[in-house]
Formats: structure tokens, sequence, C-alpha cells
């Protein structure tokens, strides 16, 4: 991942993660206590900052990367923002922590959630939410290598369960994003900052995207599968 690199970009590119970010906020502000105040972790430019505060929550919304921190914190001022590494330290203590589309990052998210999970104050809540298999199914059917390791749905309330969190809510959304092409998608991963290095060299991403367009276009373009899962967990016993 590079966001701190592409984060210019990211807006602009990241139209599925906005959506996912408007469904994750209507379920934090179901659970979300009238002008109380919640954690934000990986919040990036803001997209689900922005309708967190603008329902009338307090928002101390971080990031790791200091460029996308600092987009955020232009976008959406009226939270309290700041630069924290969510995958390396205990985040600050609060009562409902929340993320849109960070959990899927951590290399190990087993103790991650065990740090997330100690944070929480008597009788807090997470809520986090990523995208999950089968997400980009049709990208990785041609190109398996990625930056990510991806789970599906039971594997990731299994990792919440090891965790010592116990899953009081857990849904899944899918939607088909269409691209005008192949070169599209490709962009919008890559200036989006959802891409690694790329092993595969300038000959083998064109023969990647042209068996994409033979195998997967649709009137208009061509179709990418978006999947989404929200998990909202409390501390068990
Ligand atoms: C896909 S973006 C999501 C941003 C925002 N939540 C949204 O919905 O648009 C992932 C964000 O996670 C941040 N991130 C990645 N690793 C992180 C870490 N270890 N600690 C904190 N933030 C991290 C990135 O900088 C990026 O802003």
């Amino acid at each position: 991942m590079r966001f701190d690199s592409k984060a210019a970009g990211y807006d602009q590119h990241a139209g599925p993660q906005r959506e996912f970010a408007a469904q994750t906020a209507s379920v934090i502000l179901e659970r979300a206590k009238s002008g109380g105040c919640v954690l934000e972790l990986g919040a990036g430019t803001g997209a689900l900052t922005r309708l967190l505060c603008g329902a009338g929550l307090r928002v101390l919304a971080t990031d790791g990367s200091p460029a996308m921190q600092s987009l955020g914190q232009q976008a959406v001022p009226d939270a309290e923002w700041g630069v924290f590494d969510a995958f390396a330290a205990v985040p600050p203590a609060a009562d409902l922590q929340v993320s849109s589309g960070l959990l899927q990052w951590a290399a190990q998210p087993l103790p991650v959630l065990g740090r997330w999970a100690s944070a929480l104050l008597p009788g807090g809540r997470m809520i986090h939410s990523f995208p999950c298999l089968p997400c980009l199914d049709e990208w990785r059917s041609i190109v398996p290598d990625g930056p990510l390791v991806w789970r599906d749905r039971g594997e990731w309330v299994a990792i919440f369960e090891e965790a010592g969190l116990e899953v009081v809510q857990e849904c899944q959304w899918t939607r088909i994003v269409h691209y005008p092409g192949a070169l599209d998608l490709v962009r919008s991963m890559h200036e989006g900052g959802m891409t690694g290095r790329t092993r595969m060299g300038t000959g083998g991403l064109r023969r990647a995207m042209r068996e994409y367009g033979a195998r997967f276009s649709q009137a208009g373009g061509v179709g990418a599968t978006w999947v989404w899962q929200l998990i909202e967990a409390r501390v068990s016993g």
C-alpha cells in the first residue's frame, strides 16, 4: 500500500470506499450516543469522519499516513486529528472505536485486534468495516499476487473471536462497480494507493488488462465486484 505517496489522488479514485464508508456510518450512527465521542482509526481523507461529525458526533480521527491525515484535517476540520499507526500501538481509550477500509491492511490482524480490544472502555464497542472475499475476484482470477492476504467472512469473524471479542453484529455488502475499461480499474487501484510494487512488469500488466477486458466486459465498460464486511464487537465475557 502506498497511501502516503498517493494521498493527493485518493479521493478521485475511492468511489467504492466512499460508498462503503457511508454504509458504515449509518451502522455507527445507530449505535453512537448522541453527542458522544468516537475514535476513528485509518480515517484517511475523512470519508467516514465527515458523516460522523455531520451527525453531531465528536470524532478523534487518526491515520498512519501524515499526508492522508493532513488532507483529512483540511476536509473535516470539525474533527480532532492526529497521526497514529493503528497496527503498532494500543490506540487511545474509547467507548466507540471505528474504521472503514483499514483492517484488511494489517499483516497480523489477531494481535492488532487484541490491542484494539484492550483500548475499549468498559462496555465499549468497536465497529470496523473492510473489504473481504470475494472482493475484486475478477482481478485476482487473473493476477493472484497482491499486497493483501484476502479473507472471507467466516475467517474474519473467527479472528475477532480469537482476539477475545464477541461479535454482536456482522453484515456484508456487495456492489458491482463499472469502469470504462480495465486500465481505469488498474489506475484506480494504483492511484488510490491500493497496490504495492508490481512484480509483473509492464508486459504482464498489459496482458492482464487485455484478459480482463475479454472476460469481464459489460455494456459500456468492465465490471468489478466489491465486497465489504462490517463487524461490530465488544470484549467477551
Ligand atoms: C482505504 S483507505 C480508507 C480511508 C478512509 N477510512 C476511507 O474510508 O476513505 C486506508 C487508510 O488506512 C490508512 N492506514 C494504513 N495502514 C495504517 C496504519 N497502520 N495505521 C493507521 N492508518 C493506516 C491509510 O493511510 C489510509 O488512509
